[in-house]
């Protein structure tokens, strides 16, 4: 990145500094597009490096139907700032080093989630993403310069070193609050559908006016729904998709197994039509699915599972 990008960027993100409150700085690096090359160019390398598969679904969370990566966080805060703590009382230098160790153990699952995670979200989200990323990798680069200087016996030099490195963890995990709570990365973005739709059966539309094999919107009261019809069977989801909304009815559809299932046109997220479960990633959680009949008069009824 040339000197000039990088004043642009920075200028971008230091001009709310100004302001008190720390979220219009969140906001003002979420619109930030001076971010958008590196950004561009790290999550193609990402999606290189780790390409769809068992590696990815794992590190996304699938097979546990949460995402990991904000679970894992606890394990570097929790063992540093314990450390932080136990720095402020004497003779307590080897369980200092103790837990430092053990929070630059628990970096290393926690960056590669988090990493997987952020390939997969929307442009605003990753610009708060890569400035998250770069606080909590100068804070684990910061906690293992602490570590070295403290196995050097510097012992002064390793307190320095590790509350600087807890003040850009706090700041990295500030912005990574703002991307899980303002911003919505790793929550469920599908209708609950149990308390939108009432119990029982809900007429849908006429069997006749369905394309077979190819999926189409319909809606019913306040939730979209994907509808696909299968010759005498009809399959119904939650349209918007669980990872981040993306409207299922224009995925694309494929057999997985034997399983029909349809492939979110936004970051690829794959469910089964028959019940929503997930086969790929990013999306961690079910899809929420429908039960469905078709009355004699060709009426398509649904009710939810
Ligand atoms: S919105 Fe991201 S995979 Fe569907």
């Amino acid at each position: 990145m040339n000197r000039g990008r990088a004043a642009r960027i920075f200028r971008g993100i230091a001009q709310p500094m100004r302001r008190a409150h720390p979220v219009e700085l969140a906001e003002r690096i979420e619109l930030n597009g001076g971010l958008d090359r590196p950004v561009r160019a790290l999550s193609e390398a990402v999606r290189e490096a780790l390409p769809r598969g068992p590696l990815k679904n794992l590190l996304h969370g699938v097979p546990v139907g949460h995402p990991v990566h904000a679970p894992l966080t606890d394990l570097p805060i929790g063992a540093w700032s314990s450390a932080a703590v136990l720095d402020l009382l004497p003779g307590t230098e080897k369980a200092s080093r103790v837990l430092i160790a053990a929070g630059l153990a628990g970096a290393v699952p926690t960056a590669l989630t988090g990493i997987a995670d952020w390939s997969a979200l929307h442009r605003e989200q990753q610009r708060v993403g890569l400035i998250h990323a770069i606080g909590t990798g100068t804070a684990s680069i910061l906690y293992a310069a602490s570590l070295l200087a403290r196995v050097r016996g510097h012992h002064l030099t390793g307190k320095a070193l590790g509350f600087t490195g807890l003040t850009a963890l706090f700041a990295g995990g500030y912005l990574g609050g703002h991307l899980a709570f303002r911003q919505a990365a790793g929550a469920n973005h599908a209708e609950s559908i149990a308390h939108l739709v009432p119990l029982g059966w809900h007429d849908l539309c006429q069997m006749e006016d369905l394309p077979n094999g190819w999926p189409v919107h319909h809606t019913l009261g306040y939730i979209d729904l994907f509808v696909l019809r299968l010759d005498d069977d009809v399959r119904v989801l939650a349209d918007r998709c669980a990872h981040l909304a993306g409207p299922l009815h224009q995925g694309r559809m494929v057999r997985v197994d034997d399983d029909v299932c349809v492939v979110c046109p936004w970051h690829g997220s794959t469910f089964r039509v028959a019940d929503g479960s997930v086969v790929d990633g990013p999306a961690t959680g079910r899809q929420p699915a429908f039960d469905t009949r078709v009355l004699e008069n060709g009426t398509v009824q649904v009710r939810p599972i």
